[in-house]
Order: C-alpha cells, then sequence, then structure tokens
C-alpha cells in the first residue's frame, strides 16, 4: 500500500538555526521558510535528492506543534510520511485492520497541496505516520 518515503518532520525551536544547520554544516539544499497557516507552521524543505526533511516551527497560537516543542526543548522528529496511491483507498483498508486516523477521517490538504492523512501513533510503533495521495 505505502510508496515512497515523502518526507520526514523535525520539530524545531529556531527555525533559522536549524536551516542553517542543514545549509551550512549538512551541505544540503534548503528551501526559504514558508508559513503556512492554516496549519499553523512555518517549514523549511531540506532536499535530499530520495526525499525530504521537513523543519517545522509553530506558527500562531494554537498549532498543532506547540506542544511538542513544550516536551521536547530541543525539538525531534514528528513524523514520517509515506506515499500512496489512493488515500481513501489506503484509509479505509487501515481502518479495516484496526488502524485508527486522528481527526474526523477526512483527508485535508497537506503541506504540498496533495491530500493528506495522519494515523495514531499507539498502532504505528509509536511513530506519528503522515499518508500522502502523490
Ligand atoms: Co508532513
Amino acid at each position: 500500500m505505502i510508496g515512497r518515503l515523502n518526507h520526514v518532520a523535525i520539530v524545531v525551536p529556531d527555525l533559522d538555526a536549524a536551516a542553517a544547520l542543514y545549509r551550512d554544516t549538512l551541505g544540503a539544499k534548503v528551501s526559504a521558510p514558508q508559513p503556512l497557516e492554516d496549519h499553523g507552521v512555518t517549514t523549511v524543505f531540506v532536499d535530499l535528492g530520495n526525499t525530504r526533511i521537513e523543519l517545522l516551527h509553530p506558527l500562531g497560537d494554537d498549532s498543532p506543534i506547540g506542544r511538542f516543542l513544550e516536551r521536547h526543548p530541543d525539538g525531534g522528529m514528528h513524523h514520517v510520511c509515506y506515499e500512496v496511491d489512493d488515500i481513501l483507498a489506503a484509509r479505509d483498508q487501515l481502518q479495516a485492520q484496526g488502524g485508527r486516523v486522528l481527526g474526523d477521517g477526512e483527508p485535508r490538504t497537506g503541506a504540498h497541496g496533495k491530500p493528506v492523512l495522519f494515523l495514531h501513533p499507539k498502532d504505528f510503533c509509536g511513530t506519528l505516520v503522515e499518508i500522502e495521495q502523490v
């Protein structure tokens, strides 16, 4: 069902410092910061050729990653995103096997303008999983 690893998301306390770390210390190709108000995050994309790293920083007061940063003040890995061909078919198959989908179960538009869903970390080895239809 799942295809390629689309991205790994890392929450960071200082987006400029994290972008500089990936650009200057690790020598990666790094985008400009992109504020995504609908998602309550500002992102920097790190292009690794075969996949991406998404650096995430809270935007606004009720950011979904605000609490994560409170619990992990140094930042940390937040989720992995796998590609799927058909997000509704993937959701139905996962739910039929007991996998819990977060929110109301309906896909929303993710950071790349494609439909996404998040799966409960307790059902997936303690890791928050995003699936994205590509
Ligand atoms: Co993501």
